[in-house]
């Protein structure tokens, strides 16, 4: 039986991450849109109360939650606000390939220094010519004795402004396409530089910058998994982030089919309200299949994970309906709202600039496409079981 009642935990953990939303996040949400403001304050309250790092496994101080209860945090905070929702959400895409390929010491080193104190960490894969095209790559890292030395610059990388550490793709083989990547942590020193902090369209009070490295070294120990694997590092991290970035999505779409469902009902039109036209009814009701569908493809590329299975196709479904969906319905809202919704002094625009992001960052929604063509044309086993070998995080039984 497909079951997805959550746990009485589970549905605790939502309860807490709505009212932070609620209380902490809205209150400041169209302000810091309006001005770009770093959620500083509200990056401090949320580690307190435990709402960052939650896959961080237990023996690292983190909580080491499932990838559904991680869900369910990131829904609310896309329903709160995405901008100040991806601050807090960017340290489990740095965190991840630490997890996943970091030795024991470099693992208590880094996501130790994250659970111990409101640290920030950034995933540094993107570079101005190098970005769905992740291989096309020009950072270097070369082993000189006992250190790596990487040079080059990365772009729109979140958080990184204010990372104490980041998780850097590099050439390590320039000739070897994907298979002459590897994948590092490098903290934060006087050799890295913040090049340039991006004015965006929306996810205003996110920070997102680019990031140099100039003859940055560090301990060969910092490699994390194997010389030359980090591009599966990487979308092993993808698969592992994806289903997060899908919630944040539903969790935008859900803000404004809920403020398209109060307007409709108050603005009268023709004598009556909006909501009684069926032209409304139609586009709310799409709205809200769109909500619901957006959640369980969502839920089950999680739950996949938490059982140990291959999720790159369902994640890649989940990413690719929530986002586009998230961009359809932002605008369905919009368009409820009338002229009012084009306006800034009602909530929806807001909604709307968010969303186009969740169909750009963390691989397209052409980019989920390919590899959603790729997984059904070669026809692979969707529910082939994740190896022992690359699947350290811990997995209920
Ligand atoms: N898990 C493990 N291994 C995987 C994998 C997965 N999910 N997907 C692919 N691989 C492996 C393949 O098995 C293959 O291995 P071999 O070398 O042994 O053959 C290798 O990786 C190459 O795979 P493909 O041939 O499928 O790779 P491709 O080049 O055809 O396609 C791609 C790759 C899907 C286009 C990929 O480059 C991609 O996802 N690009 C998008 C990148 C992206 O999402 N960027 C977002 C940056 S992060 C961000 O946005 C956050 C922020 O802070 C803003």
């Amino acid at each position: 039986m497909v079951d997805f009642t959550l746990t009485d935990e589970q549905k605790d953990l939502r309860e807490l991450a709505h009212n932070f939303a609620t209380k902490e996040m809205r209150r400041v949400a169209w302000e810091y849109d309006k001005e770009g403001t770093w959620p500083a304050e509200i990056i401090k309250q949320a580690w307190e109360i435990g709402l960052m790092n939650t896959h961080t496994p237990e023996q690292y101080g983190g909580p080491g939650l499932d990838y559904l209860s991680g869900c369910l945090i990131e829904e609310e905070f896309g329903w709160g606000c995405s901008g100040i929702g991806t601050s807090l959400a960017a340290n489990g895409l740095a965190s991840a390939p630490v997890t996943l390929g970091g030795s024991e010491e470099v693992k208590r080193e880094f996501l130790g220094m994250l659970s111990e104190e409101p640290r920030l960490a950034s995933f540094c894969l993107t570079e101005p010519d190098a970005g769905s095209d992740v291989s096309g790559m020009k950072t270097t890292a070369t082993r000189k004795g006992d250190k790596w030395v990487i040079n080059g610059s990365k772009c729109f990388i979140t958080n990184g402004q204010y990372a104490d550490w980041y998780t850097v793709y590099a050439k390590t083989d320039k000739d070897a396409g994907h298979r002459g990547i590897s994948a590092f942590v490098v903290p934060r020193d006087e050799t890295v530089m913040i090049d340039k902090k991006e004015d965006k369209l929306g996810q205003r009070a996110s920070n997102t910058a680019t990031v140099s490295f100039n003859e940055t070294e560090i301990p060969a120990g910092y490699l994390l998994g194997e010389e030359n694997k980090g591009f599966k590092l990487a979308m092993m991290t993808l698969d592992r982030t994806r289903p997060g970035v899908a919630a944040m999505a539903v969790g935008i779409a859900r803000a404004a089919f809920e403020f398209a469902c109060e307007y409709s009902k108050e603005r009268k039109q023709f004598g009556v309200p909006i909501a009684m036209h069926q032209a409304i009814q139609f586009m709310i009701a799409d709205m809200a299949t769109k909500v619901e569908a957006g959640r369980l493809l969502t839920w089950h590329s999680a739950s996949l994970l938490d059982n140990g299975i291959r999720n790159t196709l369902a994640c890649s479904h989940a990413k690719r309906f929530a986002a586009d969906s998230a961009m359809e319905v932002t605008t369905d809202a919009v368009q409820v709202y009338g002229g009012y919704g084009f306006i800034k002094e009602y909530p929806v625009e807001k909604l709307m600039r968010d969303a186009k992001i969740m169909q750009l960052y963390e691989g397209t929604s052409q980019i989920q496409r390919l590899v959603i063509a790729k997984e059904v044309l070669m026809g692979r086993n969707v529910n082939e079981p994740i190896p022992e070998s690359i699947r350290p995080e811990p997995v209920p039984a």
